[in-house]
């Protein structure tokens, strides 16, 4: 099996959390991708960051050092915001262009994931998908992603 990387922007930490429990399972590399200026999580953060998706805004990021060639596969993950994904990966898939990678991506939202890994998938053209799954964050399913995450490790190893 190759190096895996796993990708992710998470504003509030959900993102982050199943991020982390992958790479602690299957040993993988992240890269936390940070807008230099990033929207502030209070109350109007539904109001701030849906306008960056509708502007399709592509914040700058901090810098990151990172050879994305190295890597036989590259999982994306990515909150919903506006029914899509956010703006920190919308700058990521426009500035890298990745081609030629296996790919596995996942959103984290609150029951509403509306076109984000279809639009994703779009930018993504001239890759292979190997998988697709979306963890919904609301309290109470925090255990039940625990494991759901380790299931879905197992698919993406046997569609490897
Ligand atoms: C600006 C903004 C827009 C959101 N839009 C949606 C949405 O359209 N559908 C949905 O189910 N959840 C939506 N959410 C909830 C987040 O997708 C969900 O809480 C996610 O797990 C947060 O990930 P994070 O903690 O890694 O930032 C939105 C959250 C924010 C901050």
């Amino acid at each position: 099996m190759g190096k895996t990387l796993i990708v992710y922007y998470s504003l509030e930490g959900h993102t982050r959390e199943i991020a982390e429990i992958m790479a602690k399972e299957i040993t993988a590399e992240t890269l936390e991708l940070k807008p230099l200026k990033d929207i502030s999580p209070g109350a109007l953060k539904y109001m701030t960051g849906g306008s960056q998706v509708v502007k399709k805004s592509t914040p700058k990021l901090q810098a990151y050092d990172v050879d994305f060639n190295d890597y036989d596969l590259i999982i994306i993950g990515t909150p919903v915001w506006a029914w899509t994904y956010t703006p920190a990966i919308r700058t990521f898939l426009t500035k890298e262009r990745i081609a030629g990678k296996k790919i596995a991506l996942f959103c984290t939202n609150r029951g509403g994931e509306g076109s984000t890994l279809e639009a994703m998938k779009k930018e993504l053209t001239g890759n292979q998908i190997v998988s697709e799954i979306s963890f919904r964050t609301k309290k109470e399913d925090k255990e039940i992603n625990q494991k759901k995450v380790l299931d879905w490790l197992q698919e993406i190893k046997i569609n490897k």
